[in-house]
């Protein structure tokens, strides 16, 4: 039977390995079948790498889910994608699987792969497929990494399913079936995945901190995906436009970079406490004086209101947090009350993957 397609072109969004891991895995696939192949991280792609492409083309996206979505910079990749028009294309995501046991249960995608599937339909690509794949959680400053056995039993038991999807979709076969399976669930959250967009991915950025093991050698800063890391007082300094990877905090030598959790912990306090009642007390005087009460206009003006007034708060604490750390004292003291300091806390990244390959991601 003659092969549907002649090339095979991936482009992922990974902070940690593990989508470019499942993109590895699926040109593997294709190259044992003598497709051309290509694939790139989306910061990297090059067209003219993909010039000599002569035929038909399978077009892949596989990125990490950031907030029940893609992440920004992917997801505005995508919108500007207009290169082999009409082809037919697979969306993919990598998200927070677990073991229990000998169970492998999964993340939850939200629209990761609805949204970018509409957006890449309306520009007239033809959706083949969409498939999640359930790899070790990365959001380290959540929650721990997993430990060494069950990641490499995670790893081992998706490398073996991902390359089943990749021979289905080489043959031209379509496959949506997990993609939908927890469609109820991922419609629940759909609307997290909104405030995570807006507001949530924002003030993530501004919970990083790097602590007095930061010997200044700049790998975050040359390696993040987003230039979101300067030099500020001498100290790295992280911008909004972080999106949260993980990559830095994962593959800094000096494991040096925590999440800020006791500057979290106070500000949330205070917002939740004093901040919010505040104002809702004064949007409900203003909505009661000049809107005539209205339940709708009090609900969409707190709503602004009280993000407006977080996000605010999160940049001014983060300012003056970076401010203080100069002080050895309170570098130490910010450190050891944030629970990424401790041993038990683990790092994740991808195995079989160094830091010189990191910076390909
Ligand atoms: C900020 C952030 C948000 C995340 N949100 C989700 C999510 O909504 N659903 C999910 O299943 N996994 C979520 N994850 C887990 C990652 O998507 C998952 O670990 C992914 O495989 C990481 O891929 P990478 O190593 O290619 O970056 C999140 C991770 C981070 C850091
Ligand atoms: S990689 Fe680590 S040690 Fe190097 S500059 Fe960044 S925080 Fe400091
Ligand atoms: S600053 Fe770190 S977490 Fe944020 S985007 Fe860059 S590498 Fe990723």
């Amino acid at each position: 039977m003659d092969a549907i397609y002649s090339n095979l072109l991936v482009i992922y969004y990974s902070g940690t390995g593990n989508s470019k891991r499942v993109s590895e895995w699926i040109v593997r696939e294709a190259q044992t079948r003598g497709l051309k192949t290509h694939m790139a991280s989306y910061h990297q792609f090059n067209p003219e790498d993909i010039a000599d492409f002569k035929g038909k083309t399978l077009v892949g996206f596989f990125s990490a889910t950031h907030g029940f979505n893609m992440p920004h910079s992917m997801l505005r990749f995508l919108f500007r994608f207009n290169l082999l028009k009409g082809s037919d294309v697979f969306i993919g995501n990598t998200r927070a699987g677990m073991k229990l046991g000998k169970l492998f249960l999964p993340g939850l995608s939200g629209i990761a792969m609805y949204f970018p599937a509409l957006i890449m339909l309306l520009k007239g690509y033809k959706i083949k497929s969409m498939y999640p794949v359930d790899l070790p959680s990365n959001w380290i400053s959540l929650h721990p990494g997993l430990r060494k056995k069950v990641i490499e039993s995670m790893v081992e038991h998706y490398e073996i399913l991902t390359k089943r999807f990749a021979s289905k979709i080489l043959d031209g076969r379509k496959v949506f079936l997990k993609s939908f399976i927890l469609l109820p669930l991922d419609l629940l959250v759909a609307p997290i995945a909104f405030g995570y967009y807006f507001v949530g991915r924002y003030i993530l950025a501004k919970t990083f901190i790097a602590n007095y093991n930061c010997n200044d050698c700049g790998l975050c800063m040359e390696q993040c995906p987003t230039h979101s890391i300067i030099l500020q007082g001498n100290r790295p300094y992280w911008k909004f436009t972080c999106e949260s990877c993980m990559k830095c905090m994962n593959y800094c030598p000096q494991r040096a970079i925590e999440a800020a959790h006791s500057m979290v912990f106070v500000l949330l306090f205070a917002l939740i406490v004093f901040i919010n009642p505040y104002l809702s007390a004064k949007v409900t005087s203003f909505v009661t004086l000049w809107l005539y009460g209205s339940r709708i206009a009090f609900e969409s003006i707190y709503f602004v209101v009280q993000w407006s007034v977080a996000l605010a708060l999160f940049f001014i604490g983060y300012k003056l947090l970076h401010y203080l750390m100069r002080f050895p004292g309170i570098n130490k003291i910010i450190t050891y009350t944030s629970l990424t300091t401790w041993k038990f806390w683990r790092r994740y990244k991808i195995p079989k993957q160094n830091t010189a390959q990191a910076g390909k991601n």
